[in-house]
């Protein structure tokens, strides 16, 4: 056995693996496959104020090692999630953080306080990284000033975890992970999905409505991967890691770069056991390896 513990900020979490925003649904979706208090935790699907529709389909579109998307944000808003789906995510025996999203940083900050009242979600994760959406989002996310403001006023508003998560759609990320370290965060989490496109040559068309959509999945591993290892070399908070990870190797990696905790996307939708999966198989390598806990491997290539 080995401890698979970690900590963000106040937070203990019971293993490092959690699966991420947009990929679970509100964790119901993945019930069946899963006991979800073997997880870390879950992030539950992008949530704004008001509800939204996302953009129109097709907004799916595979290609080589990865997939992209342009869903935008669909969700029915925080008045439909506090009184629908709140208590039953309450009874979950996982943390359960909500990831928020608005057009302006009014949005921001009316979302953000109101989850500060909901005592049972222990955390939020800032996403001022989302490509698929014509205000707010990345917007934010790839200006320092934008996003120095917005993680200023949330922080002002919100007492509990604030876990801001970063676009990899910049030159240079670690400067945004300064800049939440700087304004409270607790902890980063990266990556959200690299801007792409797909055409179809036969119908001579873009395959998503919106033309460029968000790519994840293996094809963007590497690129997560050393951002990860940038950024966990130039903050103190934690660093939480995905993009690409398929599997419990992949998660490894993550850690040895420098990642206290991983996020499970894409491959949810292809294997919904993997988040389970990755746990078992983080906990055999420590213990192939003979560490005794997994903090004992973070970020251990930058180590001598
Ligand atoms: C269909 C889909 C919906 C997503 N929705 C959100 C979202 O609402 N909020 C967010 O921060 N990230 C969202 N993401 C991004 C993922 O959380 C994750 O950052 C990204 O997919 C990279 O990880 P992966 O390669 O393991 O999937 C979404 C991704 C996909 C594929």
């Amino acid at each position: 056995m080995a401890d698979l513990r970690i900590k963000i900020g106040p937070m203990e979490f019971r293993n490092p693996v959690i699966l991420a925003s947009g990929t679970c649904g509100y964790g119901a979706e993945l019930e069946d496959f899963m006991d979800l208090s073997e997880l870390g935790g879950i992030i539950v699907k992008g949530t704004t104020l008001e509800p939204r529709e996302g953009n129109p389909y097709p907004r799916m579109a595979e290609t080589a090692s990865g997939m992209l998307n342009a869903v935008g944000l669909q969700n029915k808003g925080i008045d439909y999630f506090e009184k629908n789906i709140y208590p039953v995510l309450a009874k979950y025996d996982t943390h359960v953080i909500v990831n928020v999203n608005g057009n302006t940083i009014e949005e921001y900050v009316e979302l953000s306080r109101r989850l500060d009242l909901l005592t049972a979600i222990p955390a939020i994760e800032l996403n001022i990284s989302c490509p698929n959406v014509k205000k707010g989002g990345m917007i934010f996310g790839t200006n320092p000033a934008s996003a120095r403001e917005v993680i200023a006023a949330v922080r002002k508003v919100y007492h509990k975890t604030l876990i801001v998560k970063l676009s990899p759609n910049v030159t240079d990320i670690t400067e945004f992970a300064r800049i939440s370290e700087g304004e409270g965060a607790e902890a980063v989490s990266l990556v959200n999905t690299l801007l792409g496109m797909a055409i179809d040559a036969s119908t001579m068309k873009p395959k998503l409505s919106t033309v460029t959509g968000g790519l994840s999945g293996p094809a963007i591993k590497p690129v997560a991967l050393r951002m990860v290892w940038q950024v966990a070399r130039a903050v103190r908070i934690p660093v939480i890691g995905l993009g690409g990870i398929m599997n419990a190797e992949d998660a490894i990696e993550f850690i040895l770069a420098g990642a206290t905790a991983v996020q499970v996307g894409t491959v949810s939708f292809i294997n919904p056991r993997s988040g389970t999966e990755i746990v078992n198989g983080i906990e055999k390598y420590l213990v192939e390896k003979e560490f005794d806990s997994v903090s004992r491997i973070t970020g251990i290539i930058n180590r001598n």
